[in-house]
């Protein structure tokens, strides 16, 4: 299946863990810009260096970088017969340019998912993730431990914290997200094209509603 989403929702809601699990059902690229980020910075490349110190405040990276990284990368061949936005469009601004984009390309989005999670399951979902340092895999402490303890499964690096995955910079994620990010909802909904699914549950239950919609949104 091919088609052009986006992911919304809030930090710790799932959008990585399903984005993922689209990914290779469909075989359409998932587009994170939190990796891609997060891959600057391990990089240390001038992006890197600029987005540092905002994503460890927990605030957002400005509009106008993260505008050319998600440009640049939709021109890729891959991005040809759809992707899955994964963390990106996270302002109304974003959102905007998004749509210049996708105009000047002659595309359409065919859906904005929004997976909605009760705040306590949230910081639950988020003190207790591990990534890992090597190969970016995203496990959780109890919802989805790996085998042996402190080791990736896939690549047997090392698992660590993420650094805005602390207590007090979960909260400031989360106060950015009502502020900035919510309102897409509303910007959406007035396109027509928002879906919001519960995001409660175990990952292949809200992957199966997911599923459910794109198969009715393309
Ligand atoms: P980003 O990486 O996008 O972080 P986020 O939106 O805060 O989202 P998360 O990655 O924290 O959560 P998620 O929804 O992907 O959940 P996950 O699947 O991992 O952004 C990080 C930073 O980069 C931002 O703060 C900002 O500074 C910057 N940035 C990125 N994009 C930007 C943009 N567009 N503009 C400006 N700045 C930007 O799941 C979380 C945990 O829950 C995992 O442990 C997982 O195993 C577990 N889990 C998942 N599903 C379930 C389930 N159903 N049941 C139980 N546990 C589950």
């Amino acid at each position: 299946m091919t088609g052009r989403f986006i992911l919304l929702g809030p930090p710790g809601a799932g959008k990585g863990t399903q984005a993922e699990l689209i990914r290779e059902k469909f075989h359409i690229p998932q587009i994170s810009t939190g990796d891609i980020l997060r891959k600057a910075v391990r990089e240390q490349t001038p992006v890197g260096q600029e987005a540092q110190k905002y994503m460890e405040a927990g605030q957002l990276v400005p509009d106008e970088v993260i505008v050319k990284i998600v440009q640049e990368r939709l021109q890729k061949p891959d991005c040809q017969h759809g992707y899955i936005l994964d963390g990106f469009p996270r302002t109304v601004v974003q959102a905007d340019a998004l749509g210049r984009v996708l105009k000047e390309m002659q595309v359409a989005l065919d859906g904005v998912i929004s997976i909605e999670v009760e705040e306590n399951e949230l910081v639950r979902r988020l003190s207790g993730r591990r990534t890992c340092a090597q190969c970016g895999e995203t496990y959780h402490l109890i919802f989805h431990p790996p085998q042996r303890e402190g080791i990736c499964d896939r690549c047997g690096g090392r698992l660590i914290q993420r650094e805005d995955d602390r207590e007090e910079t979960i909260k400031k994620r989360l106060e950015v997200y009502a502020q900035q990010t919510a309102p897409l909802k509303d910007y959406y909904q007035a396109q027509g094209i928002l879906r919001e699914i519960k995001g409660m549950g175990s990952r292949e239950e809200v992957f199966e509603r997911i599923c459910r919609v794109m198969k009715g949104s393309v």
